[in-house]
């Protein structure tokens, strides 16, 4: 069959022969979890029964929710949360409803608003309800009594073990590397694609008999009927859970249901993030001098605690190496003003790559311009990676810094930043790794590379945008100067002279963005409890399937096809501008970037001044593969004619 074939069309579907009538299966999903405790069902449509943060203040003996993180509001009635809190009118809150109606038909054959709906609208039950194990061990909903004082309950997350560097992304192997799934090479499923039972998604039979009310799955004693996963060494990863999380997957876009494929601009919240960041405002809110009074205490602990939650996902030694800050670009703008201002002078050198954002050129170019230094750029090669021999030969005495990014934004090569951090150190010239685009996709561990800097942004991460952070080895951080002067990063001042604190404070001058803050520490605790491996290895096969139809369409070509990739597709095709390849995807609920990327150096490196830039994340699926590929074939027949 050819590969055309497999895709659904991209209209409302009535079942194919055999297969179950979505009306039919809404239906039983409607009675299956209206069946479950505190759960009553309008019309199919199951209501939430706790109206609590995913997953905090359940009662003893009660299993929560994979998505463990926030602390209760206190009272709200059933369902409240989900309703709109600002005006919106008529038309805009048909918007924000669910997508409950049929609107297109997943590869293996069901209608996707089936999984998505018979959960309910709501993460917090559903996702254990249809079998999402918990990873790790069960996290409890009190306060421990050696915690901080108002602090929120957090699961416990056991320590993560040290991967081997980026194993995941390896797109030219015959099969899917370490993936075990069918591949659509010759080793092909007969209809030559990967199906959702490829990602352990459950097929119309599973899903038949989850629904059956005869059939329920096992329970676990005490759990008040709710079906629990067995456990397993390596569980399923259950994306259909994984999206009930994100409330906003479930938005409609010019009458579909949206396609975020824009994950490498900024990545979407889970409810345990949007529910971290309210209860800090409305429990902790203030400014963090902690021996103030109650609520400065309770602020003080949530930012401190929510350092930890950083130093401990990277791997850092200390908290007192890691420094918030607002994003990625601030970031490396205070190596470059603080580092590189003391350790830069005329005549020496500084190397990037060509791959790099223009926050890892401009800030650079800024110091070499100030200074009389230089900036020397590692060539990649024609497929988008890096060519460590050139690297090599730019290295000489003059040499201060390296500062390459870990994977592109534009191409979405991984580049090996561990050999590029070695080869540096070898010639005592100190490194920043980008992690923009990296710390969401791949273990990683600031020990294990070596680097001295690592920096990365929280909104690409799923938490919040406006925080951000520069990790900088200790010895390091402490023989650089502040970049900004003011309140809190002072031990005394008097109008001759001003004491500075020691880092990570230092570098904090003013008021940070406390509430982000810790709402990054939220998301960090939440890709843990997912697992950041299985996030890597679901992201792999998925862009693996994306390449795989993409690749043939007539006139697509691929920019950045490295052997070693994550998470984006840059393509440009034939016939048509980037911006008007961009609409057409909008116009079916799909968002991709176009343009340059804030990567003008590279994309000009392959003769473009824009792409098309679908990023996935692992919140995304193949049946929303196939809605995109079908529209780029759609615009390549149109041109064929
Ligand atoms: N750096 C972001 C991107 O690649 C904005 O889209």
């Amino acid at each position: 069959m050819s590969s055309s074939e497999v895709l659904t069309p991209d209209v409302e579907a009535t079942p194919p022969p055999g297969l179950p009538d979505p009306a039919v299966l809404a239906r039983l999903a409607g009675e299956f979890f209206a069946a479950l405790p505190g759960t009553s069902a309008a019309g199919g449509v199951p209501v939430p029964s706790n109206a609590q943060p995913a997953g905090l203040s359940l009662p003893p003996g009660l299993s929560g929710p994979a998505t463990l993180a926030a602390v209760p509001f206190g009272a709200i009635p059933p369902g409240a949360n989900l309703l709109p809190t600002s005006p919106q009118t008529p038309a805009n809150a048909g918007a924000s409803l669910p997508a409950l109606v049929p609107h297109a038909q997943a590869p293996n054959g069901l209608p996707d608003h089936v999984l998505q709906a018979a959960p309910g609208y709501d993460g917090r039950l559903g996702s254990q309800a249809i079998g999402v194990p918990r990873l790790g061990p069960a996290p409890t909903a009190a306060v421990p009594a050696s915690a901080p004082r108002g602090s929120a309950p957090a699961a416990s997350v056991p320590t993560p073990t040290a991967p081997a560097a980026s194993p995941y992304y390896f797109l030219a192997e015959p099969g899917l590397a370490g993936s075990g799934i069918p591949t659509a090479g010759p080793t092909a499923l007969p209809d030559d694609r990967l199906t959702a039972q490829s990602f352990g998604l459950p097929g119309s039979e599973a899903l038949r008999e989850l629904l059956s009310t005869g059939r329920r799955a096992p329970s676990v004693p005490g759990d008040r009927g709710i079906p629990q996963a067995s456990s397993s060494a390596h569980p399923p990863f259950d994306v259909n859970a994984i999206r009930r999380d994100f409330p906003i997957l479930q938005e409609r876009v010019n009458g579909r249901q949206l396609v975020w494929f824009d994950n490498a601009a900024t990545t979407h919240k889970p409810q345990a993030v949007i529910d971290r960041l309210a209860y800090f405002y409305a429990h902790e809110n203030s400014n963090i001098h902690r021996a103030a009074h109650e609520l400065a205490a309770r602020a003080t602990d949530a930012y401190e605690g929510a350092r930890e939650t950083v130093r401990r996902f990277i791997g850092a030694s200390s908290t007192e190496e890691i420094i918030f800050v607002r994003g990625t670009t601030e970031a490396i703008n205070l190596v470059a003003k603080s580092w590189g201002a003391k350790n830069i002078g005329a005549g020496d050198e500084i190397i990037v790559s060509h791959l790099e954002h223009h926050a890892n050129i401009v800030p650079w170019q800024q110091l070499a311009a100030e200074k009389g230094a230089k900036i020397r750029v590692i060539p990649v090669d024609d497929s988008g990676q890096v060519i460590l021999e050139e690297y090599q030969r730019l290295l000489n005495d003059k040499t201060k810094i390296v500062s390459v990014t870990q994977v592109s934004n534009a191409l979405g090569t991984v580049v090996p930043v561990k050999e590029i951090v070695e080869i540096a150190h070898r010639h005592g010239v100190r490194t920043l790794v980008d992690g923009a685009q990296s710390v969401s996709h791949m273990r990683v561990d600031v020990r294990a590379l070596g680097t001295d800097f690592f920096v990365f942004s929280g909104h690409k991460i799923f938490g919040p945008t406006g925080i951000g952070v520069v990790y900088g080895k200790r010895d390091v951080l402490e023989d650089m100067p502040p970049w900004q002067g003011g309140g809190n990063m002072i031990a005394d001042v008097t109008f001759e002279k001003t004491v500075y604190h020691g880092p990570p404070t230092r570098f904090e001058a003013g008021t940070g963005n406390i509430a982000d803050a810790v709402g990054l520490g939220a998301a960090l605790e939440y890709v843990e409890r997912i697992g950041i491996e299985a996030i890597g290895r679901y992201e792999h096969d998925l862009l693996a399937y994306a390449t795989h139809h993409m690749q043939p369409i007539k006139g697509v070509r691929l920019i950045g096809t490295a052997r070693d990739k994550a998470s984006v597709l840059s393509f440009v095709l034939d016939g048509y501008s980037t911006d008007e390849v961009g609409k057409a995807l909008n116009q079916e609920g799909i968002a991709v970037r176009t343009g340059h990327h804030c990567a003008q150096p590279i994309l000009r490196r392959f003769g473009l001044e824009a792409t098309v830039r679908p990023s996935l994340a692992f919140y995304n699926t193949c049946e929303e593969v196939d809605r995109m590929v079908t529209v780029v074939r759609r615009l390549s027949a149109a041109t064929s004619r």
